[in-house]
């Protein structure tokens, strides 16, 4: 299996495209929309739909990956962070296969771009400990050690000081709610990143997120013992992880999202 569909949910706006596995690139044009307002279950479904037929060349034959905004767990949504309170508890996984009519792989978005940056990109082959964080609506988190990635981790939503839920205070988005400068931005990251570090002893961190782009303007300003480097997929990170991840559960699939990244980690886990 040589490609790959994945689709990348997000509180903002849900993109696609078709992915060669060999290369880790994208092999059709980046098909993006917004998140429907509210961010409803049945309008996100039909979101994904018009994003697949777009692709249709390979809606077909090619595994489909999606990677969603909360935590997955047995293909339930069982968070919803940055859209509608309906995805709590939802049996999302069935709804999208049921709807696209086409099985589907469905994993945690951070987690995605973790397995991809892992796969592809600034966390293949490093010995250690790997946090990768986005920076867009929300914060997302992925943890990755020796490529085995650890799904789930939630860590946009630690509290620090009199800051409960750090996302709602460090995001992408917030910083451009606020007109945050870059300066005044990279001081709540800094907060943020010295917590990681000090709670993780990580020996990298990948930040990825639309604004990773940008990069030059923030990770500059922070002062860190542990290396930060933006994402080399850049905002491509999740579409290329439900890919990649798509294809390694196709035809004998392990029944949740959370064992096949266990088990396509370790396929790649040095022996
Ligand atoms: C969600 C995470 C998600 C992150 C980035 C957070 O609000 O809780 O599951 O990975 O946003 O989209």
């Amino acid at each position: 299996m040589t490609q790959a569909i994945g689709i990348d949910i997000g509180g903002t706006g849900i993109k696609g495209g078709l992915v060669d596995l060999e290369t880790g690139e994208l092999i059709s044009d980046r098909v993006k929309r917004p998140t429907p307002e509210g961010g409803e279950p049945d309008d996100v479904v039909k979101v994904v739909k018009s994003i697949l037929a777009d692709l249709s060349d390979a809606e077909d034959t090619a595994p489909i990956g999606v990677c969603f905004p909360a935590v997955v767990r047995n293909g339930r949504t069982m968070s919803a962070a940055n859209v509608s309170k309906k995805w709590i508890g939802l049996a999302a996984e069935q709804l999208f296969e049921h709807s696209l009519g086409h099985d589907i792989t469905f994993v945690n978005d951070a987690d995605a771009a973790g397995y991809a940056e892992s796969e592809y990109g600034a966390a293949k082959d490093v010995d250690g400990l790997v946090i990768m964080t986005t920076l867009g609506t929300g914060i997302g988190s992925a943890i990755i050690y020796r490529n085995l990635l650890v799904p789930n981790a939630e860590l946009g939503h630690i509290d620090i000081g009199p800051h409960r839920d750090y996302e709602k205070y460090a995001s992408n988005l917030i910083r451009e709610n606020k007109e945050l400068s870059w300066k005044r931005w990279a001081e709540r990251l800094q907060t943020y990143y010295a917590t990681l570090e000090k709670l993780f002893s990580p020996d990298l961190f990948i930040v990825g997120g639309g604004v990773s782009k940008h990069s030059d303007e923030f990770l500059p300003l922070l002062e860190l013992d542990t290396p930060i480097v933006p994402a080399t997929l850049r905002n491509n990170a999740g579409i290329l992880g439900a890919a990649s991840l798509a294809a390694h559960g196709s035809g004998d699939r392990p029944s949740t999202g959370a064992e096949q990244l266990v088990r396509a980690a370790n396929e790649n886990a040095p022996a």
